[in-house]
């Protein structure tokens, strides 16, 4: 027993713990400040009176009623800067929490419908990433996300166009994902695209039980041949599945806050994550949309270790999954895991 960590406030614990966020929406970064600060830039007037009105509209009752709020605050993205000043700004908060490596889902048909240039959102988001990779070390990802609530024509169609791209940033663009409204929406739609994505060499993940059935994670690994599962929760739904994916070792990004604020569970003790967990269930933490839901990576990582009552030892093992479940090189994810071991009390 490490006496000198077993005795650290649980906080500064979990900060240092070296961890992988692979479950961040970089629009759902965007705080009301900088919302307020790129409407004016923009010259945007948005419908509300100030930064603590925007902030008091973050109420939601499930996740169409987030999705309005966020599809909306995402409209005072307009420039290269635009992009590079949220990325940098969430880079720099993950960096306190102890991030080294971030996954990052990106939404680029939010962005084109509105006109502006696929080019233009790569640019800025890829700017920000390169630099705090040279200036302080964190690695990072981009995961292009398909809007489920349009078609797979428009998913493909939105493929196609940025391929041109995949050169350029290939350092970072290596996976795609698919995000948006989940019910009504299941995977099985996006099935060609995903095909052609695998074909292509991407990495693939997807939604999946977060509000929709256990049915559609199932579908998410048959369908669309996921490697992981952002959310996953209702699939204690079916206990087979959950064997499954116990078996499988398929990594599920667990994003506890956003599931409180989006009322898929009614408090945090009732969150099934720690149960997960403790069946063998490689569950990761993770901030989803960390502006709006109250909580970046570390917040979430407490509210569950009080919560939960998850061990010192439990919290360096969901730090573990998410090094093991990134996309990250083996060998990059070996010296992340060995200095995380240094934190095993
Ligand atoms: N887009 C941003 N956050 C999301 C979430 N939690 N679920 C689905 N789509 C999203
Ligand atoms: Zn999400």
């Amino acid at each position: 027993m490490n006496s000198a960590l077993s005795s650290q406030p649980l906080a500064d614990f979990i900060r240092q713990l070296p961890k992988a966020e692979l479950h961040v929406h970089i629009e759902g970064t965007l705080e009301p400040e900088l919302i307020f600060a790129l409407a004016q830039r923009n010259g945007i007037t948005l419908p509300y009176a100030s930064i603590d009105a925007l902030r008091a509209a973050y109420q939601f009752q499930d996740l169409q009623s987030f999705l309005d709020l966020y599809y909306a605050g995402a409209s005072v993205l307009i420039a290269e800067e635009d992009f590079y000043d949220m990325t940098m700004a969430y880079m720099q908060r993950a960096l306190q929490d102890g991030v080294v490596h971030a996954e990052i889902m990106f939404d680029p048909q939010t962005h084109t419908q509105r006109g502006i240039a696929l080019e233009t959102v790569f640019a800025g988001i890829a700017r920000a990433l390169r630099e705090m990779r040279s200036t302080a070390g964190i690695s990072s990802r981009l995961i292009l996300s398909f809007l489920r609530h349009l078609t797979e024509e428009e998913a493909d169609a939105t493929l196609t166009a940025a391929l041109p791209l995949r050169e350029a940033y290939a350092d970072l663009w290596t996976a795609v994902g698919l995000d948006s409204a989940e019910r009504g929406n299941p995977p099985e739609r996006f099935a060609r695209v995903y095909a052609r994505c695998k074909a292509l060499g991407f990495h693939l993940t997807a939604h999946a039980g977060e509000e929709g059935p256990a049915a559609y994670v199932r579908a998410a690994l048959d369908a669309l041949q996921v490697e992981r599962i952002d959310h996953g929760v209702r699939s204690e739904e079916d206990p087979a599945l959950v064997q499954r994916l116990i078996r499988e070792r398929v990594p599920l990004t667990v994003c506890p806050l956003s599931n409180l604020k989006l009322c898929v569970f009614n408090d945090m003790q009732q969150h099934n994550l720690a149960r997960l967990l403790r069946q063998g269930a490689m569950v990761t933490i993770n901030s989803d949309d960390p502006a709006y839901f109250g909580g970046y990576i570390g917040d979430n990582y407490l509210a569950c270790a009080e919560s939960l009552e998850l061990t010192r030892n439990e919290l360096v093992k969901l730090a573990g999954n998410s090094l093991i479940a990134s996309f990250l090189p083996q060998s990059e994810k070996d010296r992340h895991l060995k200095q995380l071991s240094e934190f095993t009390v």
